[in-house]
């Protein structure tokens, strides 16, 4: 069987339409149909075999399969047993690596380097299209600005500037230079839309989100994919505004094809057809599978409503074949961008050697260092000596490799991640490097993913057990010159249908770590989670804190590389650190209230904690320092749709090389619209020899100043006074001003 060979001429657009209109042609309503079907490939899954669907033409992709020969099997039924020949997409979630794994998205995102997402998602890409994958569901692209909701660890934090730029990347990285690229896969922008804003954090509760924040906030990575290319996108799964996005006209034909001219087609989250009528939107399966291909979505995920329904809703004349053969052009055309025609094989030999490739690790590790953000550092504790004599590596998370590959597992995966305790044990290969786990911590109520994959599920430690494993780990730390403390969460801990009322660190964690310090030894707290944490004790009596996110396969030696200095973190926060769950949503970009917080009477909007967040958006310390100065605007004054140039110099004022992420926020004085106190406008990612300067340079002008107006309804760019801050945090002192006039 022959695989997908080298792509040599991209065919054009109107080849591929020809193509497809003549594939389309001579097919009958029921081959149609099944284009429009995704089924499970799981054993799991209840009904039909796979095998069976598929000959009967009942289906034109499959997910959760991660088996090579098992993809060739199932093709060999679609393209020489089926009516139609049509050959089958399979799909999975690739989100941060196929087989070596990547940081987390948020980790990626606190990189602020576009080009490490895209280069980790291009080796996910190549991975993945070598175990016979077509097409991934990722990235995903949900603004996240409450740290109780667990998918806030699959995306880029909390701004839409930064999870736009994330968007283009991961879509670049995936697809390649075009959609069907030999050695890449189709992206899907998901969840589209708002999903990150879900009532009290819960995940797959009702959305409300007024116009204006939709198209200013939570829409700009989703825009940002279509303009990148993104052959698919998929609805979320909740209500936006009552009503639910798999069946939202607004969303799905008005504004992203309507207004933003997607050409490619739309894919319903798991079962999320069906659940119309579970959310009380949709009378039964028909009216459900009516209303949403009705809507615009073009796929019908494992619900089976499309299966069943279609094809009476034509007959009976309820629903026009036009619009069934309309979603399966865009199917068809993916199908033959990607050559499946022609190649619809993949070479079972090429996985292991695609995935043995050294530069995949070398890779993960580069942007594991990268992702990673330095909080604390007092007195300079960090980068430690490598003639450590005794070391103490103390925590439940310090040896799980679930835990450093982190959330969001491809389907069948098997863990085998550099743990934190193994990267210091080979930093150090003299030293003696004790390892206690401590009380192990866990859900309390389980993940639906320890039933789906088996060896997941883990009987709880006992009490007595528990209690022994404390005293262990603090008699470890004893003996120790030095500890190393690695808390957080498991990898269920963050996720999907992972929301928490708290963001402490969970069991037993603070405890411990208060007991280890109060033994008056030198502490390093290293994270890893997949949210922020109200960690407000280690910050003030843990002097070195390194966020660490889930980093993924090589993420062991990565932060060995960091707590040893051959690497200097450079990562900032993408999103917030509020001192408490109670306090979400807390984010950096909040319009100005009529009492600013700063005000002598208002020092705190609640009087049992303060409002300012444990540490800001954008954040991150380095082992050097730096000095931006010198802040220039080449005007003071533009008219309405002018653009005017900003620059400033960065220094490292420090004695190791390092990065700073130079940022730029905004503040509109008046307007139609009250706005944001600060909004991030640009930024970039700096490499500076101790000593070197280099002038970093941001535009501003309509596409950064224009904002969708509530009280206008309408897109609109006012004639106003500006601030502008230049700086490494969202607290940015360094100050100028402009004019904008009619
Ligand atoms: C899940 C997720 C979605 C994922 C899909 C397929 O429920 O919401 O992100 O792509 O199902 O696994």
């Amino acid at each position: 069987m022959g695989n997908a060979a080298t792509i040599t001429s991209v065919p054009s657009q109107a080849d591929v339409a020809a193509r497809v209109e003549a594939i389309l042609g001579p097919m009958s309503l029921a081959d149609k149909i099944g284009q429009l079907v995704q089924i499970g490939g799981a054993d799991f899954m209840p009904g039909p075999k796979p095998e069976d669907v598929i000959r009967g033409g009942g289906a034109g992709s499959v997910l959760w399969l991660n088996d090579t020969k098992k993809f060739n099997e199932l093709q060999k039924i679609a393209v020489e047993e089926s009516p139609s020949k049509i050959p089958l997409l399979f799909a999975l979630d690739v989100i941060h690596g196929y087989r070596t794994i990547f940081p987390v998205p948020l980790a990626m995102a606190a990189s602020w380097d576009p080009d490490t997402a895209e280069q980790a998602q291009a080796v996910a890409a190549k991975e993945a299209r070598a175990a016979g994958l077509h097409w991934t569901f990722g990235p995903m692209l949900d603004i996240a600005r409450d740290v109780r909701w667990g998918r806030i660890v699959e995306g880029a934090g909390e701004d839409p500037v930064l999870g736009a730029a994330m968007a283009a990347a991961q879509v670049r990285g995936f697809q390649g230079p075009y959609p069907g690229a030999p050695d890449h896969v189709i992206a899907c922008a998901k969840h589209f839309a708002g999903y990150g804003a879900a009532d009290g954090g819960r995940d797959y509760d009702p959305v409300f989100l007024p116009e204006a924040q939709l198209r200013n906030v939570y829409f700009p990575p989703f825009k940002a994919a279509v303009d990148a290319g993104v052959g698919t996108f998929m609805s979320a799964y909740m209500d936006l505004n009552n009503v639910p996005a798999a069946g939202n006209p607004w969303l799905l034909r008005e504004v992203l094809r309507g207004e933003w001219g997607f050409r490619g087609f739309v894919i319903s989250d798991a079962f999320a057809v069906g659940n119309l009528v579970i959310q009380h939107f949709a009378r039964d399966n028909r009216d459900a599978a009516f209303r949403a291909l009705s809507a615009g979505l073009d796929m019908d995920m494992a619900s089976g409503a499309y299966l069943e329904n279609l094809a009476g809703l034509v007959e009976d004349g309820t629903l026009d074949e036009a619009i069934i053969d309309a979603a399966v052009r865009p199917v068809l055309t993916l199908k033959v961008q990607m050559g499946l025609f022609e190649h619809p094989y993949v070479d079972e030999d090429l996985l292991d050697q695609v995935v043995a490739l050294p530069e995949h690790r070398d890779a993960s590790r580069q942007a594991a260092q990268r992702s990673m953000v330095l909080l604390r550092n007092e007195g300079g504790l960090l980068p430690l000596s490598k003639d450590l004599k005794h070391v103490a590596v103390i925590g439940p998370v310090a040896d799980s490799m679930e835990a450093t590959e982190g959330s969001w597992m491809v389907f069948g995966h098997q863990p085998a991640a550099v743990t934190v305790l193994e990267g210091i044990r080979a930093k150090l290969p003299d030293a003696r490097v004790d390892y206690a786990p401590g009380p192990e911590i866990r859900r309390d109520y389980p993940s639906f993913f320890e039933d789906f994959e088996p060896g997941k599920k883990k009987p709880a430690q006992t009490p007595e057990a528990a209690e022994a494993a404390f005293q262990t780990a603090v008699e470890t730390a004893q003996g120790a010159d030095l500890v190393i403390m690695v808390l957080g969460e498991t990898d269920l801990m963050a996720g999907e249908a992972a929301s928490r009322g708290s963001i402490d660190l969970p069991g037993r964690q603070e405890e411990l770590l208060k007991t280890v310090v109060a033994l008056g030894k030198p502490v390093v707290l290293v994270l890893l989670n997949g949210r922020p944490l109200s960690i407000n004790w280690a910050a003030e009596h843990v002097p070195a804190i390194l966020e660490a996110w889930e980093p993924g396969t090589e993420g062991g030696h990565a932060v060995a590389d960091i707590l040893f200095g051959d690497a200097n973190p450079g990562g900032k926060l993408p999103v917030t650190f509020p001192r408490s769950g109670g306090h979400a949503p807390l984010y950096y970009a909040r319009t100005l209230t009529h009492q600013p917080e700063d005000h002598f009477m208002y020092r705190s909007r609640y009087w049992d904690s303060p409002t300012t967040p444990l540490y800001p958006f954008g954040f991150g310390l380095s082992y050097t320092t730096f000095e931006i100065g010198n802040l220039k605007l080449s005007a003071s004054q533009m008219k309405v749709g002018e653009s005017l140039t900003v620059t400033a110099d960065v220094t490292n004022t420090g004695s190791v090389a390092g990065d700073e992420v130079v940022q730029l926020y905004i503040h509109q004085r008046f307007g139609s619209d009250s706005r944001p106190m600060r909004e991030l406008k640009g930024f970039e990612r700096v490499p500076l020899q101790p000593g070197e300067t280099k002038t970093v340079t941001f535009e501003l002008g309509p596409d950064q100043l224009t904002y969708w107006s509530s009280s206008l309804g309408q897109w609109v760019q006012d004639a106003a006074p500006f601030d502008v801050w230049v700086g490494s945090d969202s607290q940015a002192t360094l100050h100028a001003e402009f004019e904008v006039v009619a």
